[in-house]
């Protein structure tokens, strides 16, 4: 294990106040997955241990994680390689200016390692949770990174092997007894990771989750140390082994939605701030089966929250598989139909089921109600991030697709702002059309985020990642206009940004009066924090990480206290 020893870039160099490092890796193994000593390291140099003040323990044992022998890491870009070590903390130097009014932390999830030992992951949602920290005080940046400390990240690196059912890897059973209990523990859930790697949310009461697609998955973190602090609890008796992956989160409650792989549906349950206790608001039935469509998100109004039902369904067999399918837990029913539903955030009715067009999304970005002359709703609007309803980007993200990328080829899925139409007048069918010309984006368009203050409500501004092209993953960080139906677009030729997360000014009256927040994997092996004007999208700031951070999921805000 290596408590220290990092380079750092000559040129923008930063300074690192204090840094602790628990390598992945040995850093002199010439086998080593991601060594910036290496790769590039001609212009870099060394920090010594006087860079050091009081280096924090991992409160994790430095696991040796030499690279894939199926993967020459050294060749793919950062952004799909895994973080070289468990944790680290130190003060960027900024370019630009901060705005002094940006006071509080910016966390991110997302995978951060994707091997054991030699062993590679196959898809891009199996890594293991890394939460990345920007926090922003009087024009100054402390950033850093920690590793999740899940139970499945815990028991593999002690174990040097998968011991829970990840996305897409399956634990290798050594005989059919093993196999049948394996089986056992998946009914019981027993099997299925807590890896929390998707996304970060901050709760009414101040204790900030990460998340996945597994209720056991639910971790509660420090937001100033990124200590594990354990399992968020539910205590209610709703049981269930899954949830949607982005609750909807505000200072009053938490809303989710959970999905019965029974009773083809989703139960609608609040929880309120202080608690543990999920309770239900009321039940949708789906439309069609065999099972209900994949909620990885869902949207709410201010009056009712919306269950989308995708063709793209969840799969009870393809979760027993020991091997993955094309579509991993799930299938594609197009026969099935697509159909979405509104249900009163206040009885817990259904106000109306509507079909639509088929559709595949990750992530809705908002939705608001449509109002006549007297005020009466006469529909609801929801946007999200539609990829053409082509489920084969569930595929795309392969580790190895996006590890092995040239450059060359235009892969990437047409994508774009979906934008459905719910009516209430008692109609079959809603409408599903594109909210601007695509092309305004690249027809890339995922991670979203908009003003936390039009939550719900009829708003004009979004930001999101969009394409230039050729490409193979969403490469631009976009501001959607979607009143004038336009795109403003940022690009970094051979960077991968991860989701732009939107900061409103305190006071702003302007909806895009704020600060837009990414964080950049470059294609030379480097990273660095990006803040961009929200309303000229233009950059304001930037701050070199003396590492390569790979790419990133979702983020939460956490305000100065
Ligand atoms: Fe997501």
């Amino acid at each position: 294990m290596a408590s220290l020893g990092f380079s750092v870039g000559s040129g923008n160099s930063c300074l690192l106040l204090r840094a602790a490092v628990s390598d992945h890796s040995n850093p002199n193994s010439s086998r080593d997955g991601f060594n910036p000593l290496k790769k590039g390291a001609k212009s870099r140099k060394r920090l010594t241990s006087t860079n050091v003040a009081s280096p924090p323990l991992p409160a994790v044992a430095a696991p040796h994680l030499p690279p894939s022998k199926e993967t020459d890491d050294r060749r793919s870009h950062v952004a799909w390689t895994s973080v070289r070590q468990e944790r680290w903390e130190g003060e960027l130097h900024v370019q630009g200016q901060i705005p002094l009014w940006l006071k509080g932390t910016y966390l991110r999830n997302g995978p951060g390692v994707w091997h054991i030992e030699d062993y590679n992951f196959r898809h891009l949602f199996d890594g293991y949770a890394m939460l990345a920290r920007l926090h922003f005080e009087n024009g100054r940046l402390i950033a850093g990174h920690r590793q999740v400390e899940s139970d499945a990240y815990k028991a593999a690196m002690k174990s040097k092997k998968l011991c829970y059912r990840e996305f897409s890897e399956v634990p290798k059973q050594d005989n059919f007894l093993s196999y049948i209990g394996e089986l056992a523990n998946l009914f019981s859930g027993a099997s299925l990771t807590d890896n929390a790697n998707t996304g970060v949310v901050h709760l009414g009461d101040g204790r900030v989750v990460c998340l996945t697609e597994t209720q056991k998955g639910s971790i509660v973190v420090d937001p100033d140390t990124l200590d594990t602090i354990g399992r968020f609890e539910y205590t209610d008796t709703l049981g269930g082994l899954i949830h949607s992956a982005h609750p909807i989160v505000t200072e009053s409650e938490f809303l989710t939605l959970l999905p019965d792989l029974i009773n083809p549906g989703y139960l609608a349950v609040r929880m309120e701030p202080g608690t543990n206790e999920r309770r239900v608001i009321g039940r949708v039935d789906c439309s069609q089966g065999p099972a209900p469509g994949w909620v990885h998100s869902f949207p709410v109004t201010e009056h009712y929250i919306i269950a989308p039902e995708m063709p793209l369904r969840y799969c009870a067999g393809n979760l027993l598989r020991a091997e993955p399918t094309p579509l991993y837990k799930f299938e594609w029913h197009p026969e099935s139909k697509a159909y979405m539903h509104a249900m009163c955030k206040a009885s817990g009715k259904i106000v109306a089921s509507v079909e639509v067009p088929l559709f595949v999304t990750f992530h809705f970005i908002n939705a608001y109600e449509e109002k006549d002359e007297d005020g009466r709703v006469t529909a609801l609007i929801a946007d999200c991030c539609e990829h053409s309803a082509d489920a084969t980007i569930l595929d795309q993200l392969r580790i190895q697709n996006l590890r092995s990328y040239t450059g060359e080829e235009d892969v990437l899925p047409d994508a774009r702002v979906g934008r459905f139409r719910i009516p209430f007048d008692g109609s079959a069918y809603g409408e599903l059309e594109a909210a601007l010309d695509p092309n305004e984006h690249g027809k890339g368009m995922d991670m979203c985020s908009i003003n936390p203050a039009f939550l719900g409500k009829k708003y004009r501004y979004a930001y999101a990642c969009g394409a230039v092209r050729p490409c193979n993953f969403p490469n631009t960080l976009t501001k959607l206009d979607l009143v004038e139906k336009k795109a403003k677009n940022w690009y970094d030729e051979g960077a991968v940004p991860s989701e732009p997360f939107f900061v409103a000014r305190p006071g702003a009256t302007e909806e895009d009066d704020g600060v837009v927040i990414s964080m950049i994997s470059e294609k030379n092996g480097g990273s660095y924090a990006l803040i961009l004007d929200g309303t000229t999208f233009e950059e304001i700031a930037r701050a070199k990480f003396p590492y390569g951070l790979p790419y990133g999921l979702h983020g939460c805000w956490v305000p100065k206290k």
